[in-house]
């Protein structure tokens, strides 16, 4: 195990009704005049931003709105968050939604107490100031409640990029699993692979002697494989969606990486697929991940023999291990697809000839130092190499 620090001082308020706790919550956690930031509607539609209002005002906090961060949240609504906090004197970010809001809060939280461009820090640059930052989640997914991390995309180059610094980790976040109930199939379904390859991203590591973490993460992925299909067939089931929701949490705060070298290469390829064809971003994994699976395990088969027996409970074959490790892959396929996620970068609209455009945008380091991965080291061919398998 290497050294490492923990520390994810987020303060969690979970269950039935908790949304009724903003007010109080923004209040103990020093906030005063506040943003209170959105998505594309579904907060108004469900009725949670009026419960939000009315919890606000209760606490004689003021409040400013604003509404419109997309899926894949974009730049220009960060400068405007940014801009409106400035003109009111914001002292707190309310982001209300998914990692979608969350992600464009931070930004913004960052943004405002910055005197330079918020895009630096998706540049390389260390965030060490920002406003702080609540969350009311109403998806389980990207993890970004109790997470270090914001993407965005910025629009006239298609880049998204993710920037990280411990003052972006929310300060409190809501959790109510009910909120999650009305949410579309194909949005459950991507945000239970999201959090899945949260924990891959980290679990396929070559650092030894790691068995807590190890053991935490198979713990994370069996919730969501037996759950997820739960919440597809009944999505009122209160039970599964809270199960689902802690998870989402617990696969990102990096409680399940701490102590080894972690991977992210499918989150590198598959935020192309975002920026170039607008796909959601765990619908996109859903295809990568498995591609890069069956490409590393190629080369490095240890840690995917591993994933195949805990995981998903395959007969070890001591003469072929390369034959369990495929058979992990192809149950997780079959999960994926039953799920309803898709399978081949196609059904984003991606065409084959674009494939050496999308390796070649990754990341924002220079095309002669393009090297990628941990658990394999990559190459730009073999970045393409696994685009072609997806494809
Ligand atoms: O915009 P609204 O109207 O709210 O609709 C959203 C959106 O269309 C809808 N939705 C959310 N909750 C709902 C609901 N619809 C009905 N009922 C509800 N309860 O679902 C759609 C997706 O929302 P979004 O916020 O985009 O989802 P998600 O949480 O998956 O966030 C995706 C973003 O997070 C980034 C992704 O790259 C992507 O940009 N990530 C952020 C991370 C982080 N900050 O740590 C890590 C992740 O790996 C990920 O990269
Ligand atoms: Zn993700």
């Amino acid at each position: 195990m290497l050294n490492f620090n923990f520390c994810a001082p987020t303060y969690f308020e979970f269950g039935k009704g908790t949304e009724a706790q903003a007010g109080p919550l923004v209040k103990r956690f020093g906030g005063t005049k506040i943003l209170l930031h959105y998505g594309g509607g579904s907060v108004k539609k469900s009725g949670l931003l009026d419960t939000v209002v009315a919890s606000l005002r209760e606490s004689g906090l003021e409040f400013v709105e604003l509404g419109g961060a997309v899926p894949n949240p974009v730049d220009s609504k960060v400068y405007e968050g940014i801009e409106l906090c400035r003109k009111e004197a914001v002292d707190f970010v309310l982001a209300v939604g998914g990692g979608s809001a969350i992600d464009s809060a931070k930004a913004i939280a960052a943004g405002a107490v910055y005197d330079g461009d918020f895009w630096d820090f998706f540049q390389g640059k260390g965030v060490e100031k920002a406003l702080p930052v609540g969350v009311i989640l109403t998806i389980a997914a990207a993890g970004s409640e109790g997470s270090v991390n914001s993407v965005i995309t910025k629009e006239s180059t298609n880049e998204k990029r993710g920037c990280g610094g411990e003052v972006l980790r929310p300060v409190f976040a809501i959790l109510n699993p009910a909120l999650t109930q009305t949410l579309p199939p194909y949005q459950t379904a991507a945000g239970s692979t999201d959090i899945m390859v949260h924990v891959i991203e980290r679990y396929f590591s070559n650092t030894k002697e790691v068995e807590i973490t190890d053991r935490l993460c198979e713990a994370v992925l069996k919730t969501i494989i037996t759950e997820t299909p739960r919440v597809i067939e009944n999505p009122d089931n209160y039970e599964a969606r809270a199960n689902i929701m802690w998870a989402g949490m617990v696969a990102h705060n990096n409680l399940c990486g701490v102590g080894r070298e972690q991977d992210w290469v499918s989150h590198g390829m598959e935020h192309e697929l975002s920026a170039f064809y607008g796909a959601t971003h765990g619908a996109g994994l859903a295809v990568i991940c498995p591609a890069w699976l069956k490409f590393v395990s190629r080369k490095n088969p240890g840690k995917v023999v591993q994933f195949a027996v805990r995981v998903w409970d395959c007969d070890m074959n001591f003469e072929h291990p390369e034959l369990t490790a495929a058979e992990g892959i192809e149950r997780f396929e079959n999960f994926l697809r039953k799920i309803g996620m898709p399978s081949s970068i196609k059904e984003f609209g991606a065409k084959e000839e674009d494939i050496p455009k999308l390796a070649r945008h990754i990341g924002s380091v220079s095309e002669t130092e393009k090297n990628f991965g941990g658990y394999v080291k990559l190459d730009l061919g073999d970045v393409e190499a696994i685009y072609k398998l997806a494809y």
